[in-house]
């Protein structure tokens, strides 16, 4: 992978998408491409014995980042952590008991003004010094991504302790106390831009901010609890970086796609698969895209992977675009067929 002595950082092909590059093979990278799926993985996360502890030693992980890396080159490396790293750090203990996902201690009305941002950035130092472990590992030519959850995704964990079909907790306590949940949200959009600038200014290319609930809202609840605070995100960012790059994943937004892009100021807008190709042409006139590859036809493989993949480059490969699935890449994915992904796109 390093025989690439003439490549040099402006090489770092997701970024050129983001200023509006096109590619005839677009760069590649997968949602969650560290993980479960993968056995040096299983292994790892065995021997440090739980997902935090992953995610809180620079050293593994740095490793669990490089994984997907060593395998299949992708043209970029997302940081290994979790968007719920956030209100670990700011004292409400987050809990991953294998095979439960996240568990919380529900957040009440009470709890929010004793939420204890004090040792915020000291609990989350060991992240930055993997980014900057990371960094220095991968290629030159190979993005790094950076990310955070967008303060509405993050408050639903907080809000119901573990993960819900519909988010109706988080909805009815937006609707029942929504002075005390502005004040969540405003509190989660200071600490993910302080925790995002530290990613950036640690050797993060750029930065996602992962939306993965962003469609369960009305419309002018949507506004106030998706839009408003991730634009404010982003600004807080770039009023530090100015050039900062960020990605947008509001998954599942169908028509709101456009104006989250224009009223955030995202650079590139991740799409799920759930869309007509001809929408997501559309969207991407207004800037670089991102997706959008039904996760299930990864699993499946086939004519099934081959179809889905053509669909996406004949549609949207003559604009901006990366390559990627519509959601994270699932445990029983077998590896081959990821093989075959990237074989396919890189042709
Ligand atoms: O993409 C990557 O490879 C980087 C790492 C990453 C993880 N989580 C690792 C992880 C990223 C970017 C995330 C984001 C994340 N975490 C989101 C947004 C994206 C999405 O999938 O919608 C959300 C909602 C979470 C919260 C979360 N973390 C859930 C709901 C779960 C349990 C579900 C599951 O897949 O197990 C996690 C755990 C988690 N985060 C794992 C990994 C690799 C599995 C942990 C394990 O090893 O058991």
């Amino acid at each position: 992978m390093n025989n690439s002595k003439s490549l040099n950082p402006d090489h770092r092909k997701v970024l050129k998408v983001m200023d509006g590059m096109a590619y005839e093979k677009p760069p590649i990278w997968m949602m969650r491409q560290a993980g479960r799926y993968l056995p040096e993985y299983r292994a790892l996360r065995e021997k440090a014995g739980g997902f935090l502890e992953l995610c809180y030693t620079p050293k593994f992980a740095i490793d669990v980042t490089m994984q997907p890396i060593r395998r299949f080159g992708f043209d970029a490396a997302i940081l290994f952590s979790d968007i719920l790293v956030i209100p670990d750090a700011l004292g409400r203990s987050v809990r991953f008991d294998a095979g439960h996902g996240p568990q919380l201690d529900p957040i009440n009305v009470e709890d929010i003004a004793n939420l204890d941002g004090s040792n915020f950035m000291d609990h989350l130092s060991p992240v930055i010094e993997a980014v900057e472990g990371i960094r220095a590992e991968l290629p030159i030519e190979t993005t790094l991504l950076g990310f955070c959850g967008a303060p509405w995704t993050v408050a639903t964990y907080m809000i119901a302790g573990h993960g819900t079909p519909d988010q109706a907790p988080a909805r009815l306590f937006a609707h029942a106390h929504p002075e005390e949940f502005a004040e969540l949200l405003d509190i989660i959009v200071q600490s993910s831009a302080e925790y995002l600038i530290a990613q950036l200014k640690a050797g993060a290319d750029a930065v996602q901010i992962f939306d993965s609930w962003a469609s369960v809202l009305d419309e002018d609840q949507f506004d106030k609890w998706c839009i408003r605070p991730v634009a404010k995100i982003v600004q807080l960012v770039r009023e530090q970086l100015p050039e900062a790059k960020i990605i947008g994943f509001p998954k599942g937004v169908g028509q709101y796609y456009s104006t989250y892009r224009e009223k955030t100021a995202i650079n590139m807008m991740g799409l799920d698969w759930a869309m007509p190709m001809s929408f997501a042409a559309e969207l991407q006139k207004q800037g670089a895209v991102q997706g959008n590859l039904d996760p299930t036809r990864l699993i499946a493989g086939g004519r099934a992977l081959d179809e889905g993949i053509d669909m996406i480059l004949e549609n949207l490969s003559s604009g901006p675009l990366v390559f990627n699935l519509g959601h994270g890449i699932t445990p029983q994915t077998p590896i081959a067929h990821v093989e075959q992904m990237i074989k396919r796109v890189r042709g």
